[in-house]
Parts: structure tokens; sequence; C-alpha cells
């Protein structure tokens, strides 16, 4: 039985790194990706202390990442964490998560957010916000949040080894949870994706897309409208043209977000 279990789930990278810095101060952890496990038959952990780390979107917990808390069986935990990453907005994310673990007779023990930066320029900052994000998300940002954010996770990690227990008051986020848990879990919009004419045919866009709704048609990409979207932004992120534009959001080619190599986050399918 390994010690401590961590399952990720990443578009641009935050999360893969939080899961990563986690990883490497426990002697013995094992880190796997939602996407994959959520591929293959039942979810069972192995690990005594179980956590999960993933990226807030709209203040809600993204979908893959709810469709893998309903399926996995928890049973060899006994202590199960959550890590948040996001810009750092209110979530309902906690009450979810301890939602889904009370239906398998567990709860959830410890809780926190990390704050990051923003991996999109539309969602939650459209319009005017847009026009500043990419230039304001350089190399050297990252590198600055990733330093800053070493503190909290040595702290993060000796709590999940002393098994204490870190929860926010949830009976308010419980209630807010209940309002807009059911607007979250319903949304089906369409990003607005189109690709313009600096496409060179790569298919990066394709080997990123986590829910595989991009393919490569005719050498171009296509948002399949039968696939759902998990609104991860990396093919938008990942395009090394920066052709990939949102309609009616964001036309720039000033630079995208992206906090780990297109490997590494097309890795979490396989
Ligand atoms: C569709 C979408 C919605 C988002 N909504 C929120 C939000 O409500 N609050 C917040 O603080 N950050 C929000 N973010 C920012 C991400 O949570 C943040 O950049 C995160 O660290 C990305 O993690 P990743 O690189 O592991 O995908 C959103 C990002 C996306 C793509
Ligand atoms: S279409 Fe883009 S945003 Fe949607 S799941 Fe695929 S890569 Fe993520
Ligand atoms: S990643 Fe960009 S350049 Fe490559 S196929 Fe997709 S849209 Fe075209």
């Amino acid at each position: 039985m390994v010690d401590v279990e961590i399952f990720y789930f990443s578009g641009s990278g935050n999360s893969l790194y939080v899961a990563k810095e986690l990883s490497r101060r426990f002697e013995h952890c094992e880190i796997s990706p939602m996407v994959k496990m959520l591929k293959e038959g039942p979810i069972r952990t192995r690990g005594k202390v179980v956590g999960f780390v993933f990226p807030i979107y709209l203040a809600s917990i993204p979908s893959p990442v709810r469709e893998f808390l309903e399926r996995i069986d928890p049973s060899s935990a006994d202590h199960i964490f959550a890590v948040a990453t996001r810009i750092g907005t209110f979530s309902i994310a906690p009450s979810l998560l301890n939602k889904y673990l009370k239906r398998k007779g567990r709860r959830l023990d410890h809780f926190e957010y990390v704050n990051m930066l923003s991996n999109t320029p539309t969602g939650l900052k459209p319009g005017k916000g847009s026009r500043s994000w990419a230039r304001e998300t350089g190399e050297k940002d990252i590198e600055r949040i990733d330093r800053s954010i070493q503190p909290q996770l040595d702290r993060i990690a000796k709590e999940i080894e002393e098994k204490k227990s870190r929860r926010p008051f949830l009976p308010l986020n419980d209630l807010i949870a209940i309002v807009m848990d059911p607007i979250s879990r319903n949304t089906r919009t369409e990003v607005g994706y189109f690709v313009d004419d600096t496409c060179i045919g790569c298919g990066t866009c394709e080997r990123v897309c986590l829910s595989e709704k991009v393919r490569m048609v005719s050498g171009r990409p296509r948002w399949d409208p039968d696939t759902p979207c998990y609104y991860c932004f990396a093919c938008f992120n990942y395009c090394p043209e920066q052709a990939i534009l949102v309609r009616k959001k964001y036309d720039l080619k000033e630079g995208r977000y992206r906090h780990a190599t297109a490997e590494e986050i097309a890795s979490q399918k396989n």
C-alpha cells in the first residue's frame, strides 16, 4: 500500500505543479491523472492518505473531477485531502467534495486553495481585463508565484503528514452550493473557439485536449459539438502559433499560459 496517493487534473499545469511539489515532500507518494483513470474500470484507491488536486472553474469543480469523485472508492484512505488551484475567488468546491465523499460514508478532512495565475483570458474576466491578460502573465510571473507558494506547500504537506484536519466553514458554503451547483453541473456552453489561417496543422491541440473534443479533420482542428468540453483551455494555450482564438472574446496573439509542457498535459490521457 502506498502512503500518499494524489489524483490530479490540470489544463495548463498549475495543478500538476502543485501535485508534483506536494508529492516530492512525501517519502512514498504516487500521483495519477484523473482523466486516464476515468477511462479505466472501477477507481479504487490504494493510499492511506488520498488527495485530489485540481483547478477551480467558474466557482466550481471541473466536470471530470466531478465524475472522478462519483466513481472513486476511497476505502483504503484514513485521511482525505484536496487542494484547489485558482486565481483567488470564492468557490463551492469544498461543499461539493464533501458531498461526494459523504455519499461514500466519508468526509473531506483537509481542504485548501493555492492561489496561482489565470490560465484564461475569458470566463472569469471577459472584456476589458482580457486585453492585458497575456502581457501580465509571463514566465517570470510564473516563477514568482511558484516561489511564493512554497511555504504554503510545506505547511500543507506537514499537516497532511500529521493528518491534521483543516476545513473551511461549510454550512454557508453548502447553502450557496445548493443554489449554484445545478447551474454549474448543467453548463454546456461552447467556448466559441475558432482557428485562424496561421494554423500549421501540427495537431498539438488534438493531443492536449483532455476531453477529446478536438479532432483534426483535413489538417485543421474541429471542436466536436457532441463531445462535452472540460473548459481546460489546453487547446487554446498550447497552440504553438496562437492560432486558436475565442469568438467575440479574445482575438489577441500576445502570449498564452503554460505551466507544463504539451506532453505533460497530453500524458494525462495515457
Ligand atoms: C473555465 C475557467 C474558469 C475559471 N474560473 C475560476 C474561478 O471561478 N475562480 C478562480 O479563482 N479561478 C478560476 N479560473 C482560473 C484557474 O482556476 C487557475 O488558473 C488554475 O490554477 C488553473 O489550473 P491548471 O493549470 O491546473 O488547469 C478559471 C479557469 C478556467 C479555465
Ligand atoms: S476543447 Fe479545448 S478547452 Fe475543451 S476540453 Fe478540449 S482542450 Fe480543453
Ligand atoms: S495546435 Fe494550433 S497550429 Fe497546431 S493544429 Fe492546432 S490550431 Fe493548428
